[in-house]
């Protein structure tokens, strides 16, 4: 069984950025890059910050605390200090919602 959730209208989510929403009682972050959009945990793998307060280019989320970096796309840490991915979950647009799928 699939578990897809509505995280809301992709007309607002800011353009090329990253927000935060919470779904099941869980942070999300969305980012959007062009007409793509994305969902990663919203809390790093590496300490207490919350992602969705970081620096998006691209397709990669820099950590507002110590300046880790994901690939949004499928959570991969791209570099030090961080050692574990964060978690990513697939996104399908539907009649202008966002649908994160979260099982
Ligand atoms: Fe994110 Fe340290 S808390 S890189």
């Amino acid at each position: 069984n699939t578990n897809w959730q509505d995280a809301g209208a992709v007309d607002g989510l800011p353009e090329d950025d990253v927000a935060c929403v919470e779904i099941q009682g869980r942070e999300i972050a969305l980012y959007t890059v062009g007409t793509a959009v994305f969902a990663t945990d919203n809390i790093c793998t590496h300490g207490h910050a919350r992602l969705c307060d970081g620096f998006l280019e691209g397709h990669e989320i820099e950590c507002p605390l110590h300046q880790g970096r994901f690939d949004v796309r499928d959570g991969k840490a791209l570099c030090a200090p961080l050692t574990e991915n964060v978690r990513s979950y697939p996104v399908r647009i539907e009649a202008g919602r966002v649908l994160v799928r979260m099982d």
